[in-house]
C-alpha cells in the first residue's frame, strides 16, 4: 500500500504542503527498495535521502513557525526531534539485522502513522495559524 499524498492531507500553506508531499514520496522509495529485496547499500542510500529532506522539512518550518511567533513551537520542535531519533533507530536497526517482511511493514506503518498523527494534531493547526497571522 503507497502512502500518497493528496488534498485531505493539505495544511493551506503550499510550501509544507509540498514538502510533505515530496516526505511522503520518499518515505515509499526506502519502503519499496526494502521491500523488492534491494541491497544494503541501496536501502541506505533511501533511508539517507530521506532523512536528509526530513532535515530539511523540519528547518524550514521551524524557521516559519520562529517567525510567526507560533506559540506551539516547543511541541513542534519536541515531535521533530522524536522523528530524527527514530530515523536514526532504523538505521541502526537495518545495519544489524537487516530486512525482514516483518520489519517493512513496521517501518510504513510507524512512518505513515507519525505523519497522519502530526499534520493532523500539529502542522494543520500552524496551517490555519499562518493564514490567520498573515492576514
Ligand atoms: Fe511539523
Amino acid at each position: 500500500m503507497e502512502f500518497n499524498w493528496d488534498k485531505k492531507w493539505s495544511v493551506g500553506i503550499d510550501k509544507i504542503d509540498h514538502q510533505h508531499k515530496e516526505l511522503f514520496d520518499r518515505i515509499n522509495k526506502l519502503v519499496s527498495a526494502m521491500r523488492e529485496g534491494k541491497g544494503k547499500d541501496e536501502v541506505i542510500e533511501t533511508l539517507s535521502f530521506l532523512e536528509e529532506y526530513v532535515i530539511k522539512h523540519f528547518n524550514d518550518e521551524e524557521e516559519m513557525q520562529r517567525k510567526s511567533n507560533y506559540p506551539k513551537y516547543d511541541i513542534q520542535h519536541k515531535q521533530h526531534e522524536e522523528f530524527k531519533e527514530e530515523l536514526r533507530e532504523l538505521r541502526k536497526v537495518f545495519e544489524k539485522a537487516g530486512v525482514s517482511a516483518l520489519f517493512v511493514i513496521n517501518v510504513q506503518q510507524k512512518m505513515s502513522s507519525w505523519w497522519r498523527k502530526h499534520i493532523r494534531e500539529l502542522d494543520r493547526d500552524l496551517g490555519g495559524f499562518l493564514i490567520e497571522s498573515s492576514k
